[in-house]
């Protein structure tokens, strides 16, 4: 349908005040049948989710928002949906950071990062529900005015990069943007220019990384990314391909 059902009028949006987390608030209206392109946003989380089972920081003053989809398309395509978020949430940023701002990049799969320091993070949940269909949830948590001080990598805000607009504006464009990506996305057809974008903004291809795996690390060259988003990485004497993982710049 060429991206038809992504129009900016399809989408419904629910504001909250504190809830454990909204990738659970999406779920359980998935659970109780609603019928998707539900974003759901809060102004604080107390249980927020990170990647691989880690805690988020979510006090008052960030963005939190969650989107619900209901079969975006058919399984293989769904590992490219990250990419898709994270293109959409780089291009937010990109329109409220001043010229001056250090560089804004992606880190593989799907970190925003400023001048190589953390300032988003994107955790991708799914379901299958009683009714056959799948519920995918995109949760976006973006640090405008407060960041954790905890973080075992370098971390920053947007304040601190000189941004002024609050979680409402932001989360106003972020609306937009992930209809444009999600659009271009479109069950696939578009999944090549999708890459195409992340590539341009993503952080270090070319370059040694280390990836910890659940049971190991690998250090090699990170060649790129294939059109289902897997990161390709080039270490001990041949060429592999990482579905999940943490990758650190060396
Ligand atoms: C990461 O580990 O980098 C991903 C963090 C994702 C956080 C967001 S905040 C909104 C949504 N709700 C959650 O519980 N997590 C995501």
């Amino acid at each position: 349908n060429g991206g038809g059902e992504y129009s900016l009028d399809a989408f419904r949006h629910l504001a909250l005040g504190e809830v454990t987390s909204t990738n659970s608030e999406c779920l359980r209206a998935a659970r109780e049948g609603d019928p998707g392109m539900l974003w759901i946003t809060a102004e604080r989380q107390t249980a927020g989710r990170g990647r691989r089972g880690r805690h988020w920081a979510s006090e008052g003053g960030n963005l939190y928002a969650s989107l619900l989809l209901l079969d975006p398309s058919d399984a293989a395509l769904l590992s490219s949906l990250p990419l898709a978020v994270s293109v959409a949430v780089h291009a937010t940023l990109k329109s409220v950071l001043p010229s001056t701002a250090e560089a804004l990049e992606i880190k593989w799969p799907n970190d925003v990062l400023i001048g190589r320091k953390k300032a988003c993070g994107i955790l991708l949940e799914a379901e299958m529900l009683a009714s056959g269909q799948r519920a995918v949830v995109a949760g976006i948590g973006i640090n405008i005015r407060y960041r954790p001080e905890d973080a075992p990598y370098g971390v920053t805000s947007l304040s601190e990069q000189g941004v002024s607009q609050g979680a409402d504006e932001l989360f106003a464009c972020l609306y937009r943007e992930m209809a444009w990506a999600l659009k271009l996305w479109d069950h696939g057809r578009g999944v090549a220019e999708v890459t195409r974008l992340w590539r341009e903004a993503a952080c270090g291809i070319g370059g040694l990384i280390r990836v910890n795996l659940p049971d190991r690390s690998l250090d090699g060259r990170f060649v790129g990314i294939d059109d289902q988003g897997l990161l390709i990485l080039e270490a001990e004497g041949r060429q592999q391909l990482i579905a999940a993982g943490d990758v650190f710049l060396l």
